[in-house]
Parts: structure tokens; C-alpha cells; sequence
């Protein structure tokens, strides 16, 4: 195999009680990469996009990822990356992961797959790393993994593929702003009460339970963020008001996704994400707010191939 191009999927993480270690795959929104051998042993990255995403390998967090992982090869050639990118960057689903993982997994492709879901999991946050300022897995671990995940460790990678309930729905509204992940980590505290800790560790418990016995009831009550959510909630417009609309259209749960300012829904029911879809759509357009937001079903599956010769 001398090229690959493959499609890369958003995510969704924290699910408000699981920060910086649950994740979300999503099927809708996501990154074409393509990537061909090339005889010079060198990474070179073409950028084809709005974004003005840069080309250069120490700054594309696609290509920072690809040093990572070569630097574990003897490989004799080198790789041209084309990345076309469905994700607007800063947008809290994924962006960057979209594209560090889905290099990653191509170029493994390309080598007859030497490395393991874990190894690629593990070059990918070094894109994450770079553009957030510190390790973290939540949004690599559902693009290479698909469904949901657990990152249960970083520091050797460990990461659990939860059960997906067939119905369950993410509803996405994103504003049309930027919030640097890097930003939006610093208003995050680094000291929390021991009762907050409890209430959130039950809270994660809970919610992988949830999962497992696809109650509902359970995970509307577990999806609830007593820690990150009320520092973070002033960066993203209307972040209440959307709330109070979902919960009232009937959503499972709401919360910020990733580091915003994109918010997510949970349903387990269409109809009832067409509703919040289009409430809280007709909100923001009440109020000249330009915005992206869709719905989309869990991915089980993660990454795909789109064509390979
Ligand atoms: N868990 C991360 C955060 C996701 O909330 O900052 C952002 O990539």
C-alpha cells in the first residue's frame, strides 16, 4: 500500500463527569487525511482548508504526531500528509485529535500496522500536548477506539471501551467562536474540596453503570459536572439558557463538550433530538448568534478507511 486516505471523526469528551478521561466518537463532522509514501525520508503536510492550519511538522499537531511515531521506526521512506478538515479548530469536538489520530492510524496502515490501538493512542497525544499544554487521551482514545471510552492511564496507556446504548443520541450546538483549549484549561482550579471530589467520583460511577444497564434515569442524574461546568460555563453564550431549553425539550443530560465551547446534549429518542436540535438552533438565530450544530448517533467504530492503493 503506497497511499491511504481516511476519515477521521470529532468527539465529544468529559460527558461532564469524566474529565480528561471520557470520550465520546462521533459519526458526523471530521477530518479527510490522505497520506502517501515518499521516497525522501521526511514529513511534509499540505493543509487543505479555510483554517489556516500551518504546514510546518513542529507546529501541525498531525505532524508532531507522525515524529512520534517515526521516531519508534526504521522505516526507509517518509510521509505526505494532505489533511481537509471537517473540524473548525477550538471548537470543542475534537479538532486537533481528529487529526493527530487519524495521521497516526494512516501512517501505521501504510507500514502494515506495527503498532497497537494504544501505541497510536500514545503518539496522538503528543499533538494534544502540544496544543493544550498537558498529556491527555479523552479525544484520541474514541477516534481510535470508536465508541466510548475510559482512559483509565496516561502514563503507561490504558484505555477501557465502555458499552455504547444503541439509542443513545448526542445532540451538538457550537457557537461560532473560537476557546483555545489551552485557554479554556487555565480556568479550570487545580485545588477542589474532598466533597466536590466524592459527589463527581460518584457521579462517573454512576454513569458507567449507566452504560452498562442503559438506564436512563440513572445517566440523566450522573452526567453532571460539579467542578469544571461552573468555571467554564461563562466562555460559552447562552450556556445556561441552552441548557434549560434541552432539559426542557426532553434531553437526557447537557453539558460542555471537550473545552467548549460546542455544547452537547444526550437523548435516546429522534424525535426528541430533532426537538432540542431545533430549539436551541432557533435560539441562537434569535439572537443574530452564527452557529453549526447537528445530531449524530455514537461511532462505534472510530476511524475509517476511505480508499487505499
Ligand atoms: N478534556 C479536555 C478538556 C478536552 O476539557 O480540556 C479538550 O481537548
Amino acid at each position: 500500500m503506497d497511499s491511504i486516505k481516511v476519515f477521521s471523526p470529532g468527539s465529544i469528551t468529559n460527558l461532564s463527569c469524566g474529565y480528561d478521561i471520557l470520550g465520546v466518537c462521533l459519526q458526523n463532522r471530521g477530518d479527510e487525511i490522505t497520506v502517501k509514501k515518499i521516497d525522501k525520508k521526511e514529513i511534509i503536510i499540505n493543509s487543505n482548508d479555510d483554517y489556516n492550519i500551518s504546514e510546518d511538522i513542529n507546529k501541525n499537531v498531525a505532524g508532531i504526531a507522525a515524529q512520534a511515531l517515526l521516531k519508534n521506526t526504521k522505516t526507509k521512506f517518509g510521509f505526505e500528509i494532505e489533511i481537509k478538515k471537517g473540524i473548525k479548530p477550538g471548537s470543542g469536538i475534537g479538532s486537533s485529535a481528529a487529526s493527530s489520530a487519524g495521521t497516526v492510524f494512516a501512517i501505521n496502515q501504510l507500514l502494515d500496522s506495527p503498532f497497537s490501538q494504544m501505541d497510536l493512542i500514545k503518539f496522538s497525544m503528543e499533538g494534544e500536548k502540544f496544543v493544550s499544554g498537558t498529556y491527555h487521551a479523552d479525544n484520541v482514545a474514541p477516534i481510535i477506539l470508536g465508541g466510548i471510552t475510559l482512559v483509565r492511564s496516561i502514563d503507561e496507556i490504558d484505555v477501557i471501551k465502555l458499552p455504547s446504548p444503541k439509542s443513545l443520541e448526542v445532540i451538538i450546538i457550537r457557537p461560532n467562536i473560537e476557546i483555545k483549549t489551552s485557554d479554556s484549561r487555565k480556568v479550570v482550579k487545580n485545588k477542589i474540596k474532598i466533597e466536590k471530589m466524592v459527589q463527581q467520583s460518584a457521579n462517573l460511577g454512576s454513569f458507567v453503570s449507566s452504560l452498562y444497564t442503559e438506564d436512563y434515569g440513572l445517566m440523566s442524574k450522573s452526567v453532571v459536572d460539579v467542578i469544571v461546568e461552573p468555571n467554564r460555563r461563562i466562555l460559552i453564550p447562552e450556556f445556561d439558557k441552552i441548557k434549560e431549553i434541552s432539559k426542557e425539550d426532553g434531553a437526557i443530560a447537557v453539558g460542555i463538550s471537550g473545552s467548549g465551547p460546542s455544547i452537547f446534549s444526550l437523548s435516546n429518542n429522534s424525535t426528541v433530538s430533532e426537538k432540542i436540535l431545533k430549539s436551541v438552533t432557533n435560539h441562537y438565530e434569535k439572537l443574530n448568534i452564527s452557529y453549526d450544530g447537528f445530531i449524530s448517533k455514537v461511532n462505534s467504530t472510530g476511524i475509517k478507511i476511505i480508499e487505499s492503493n
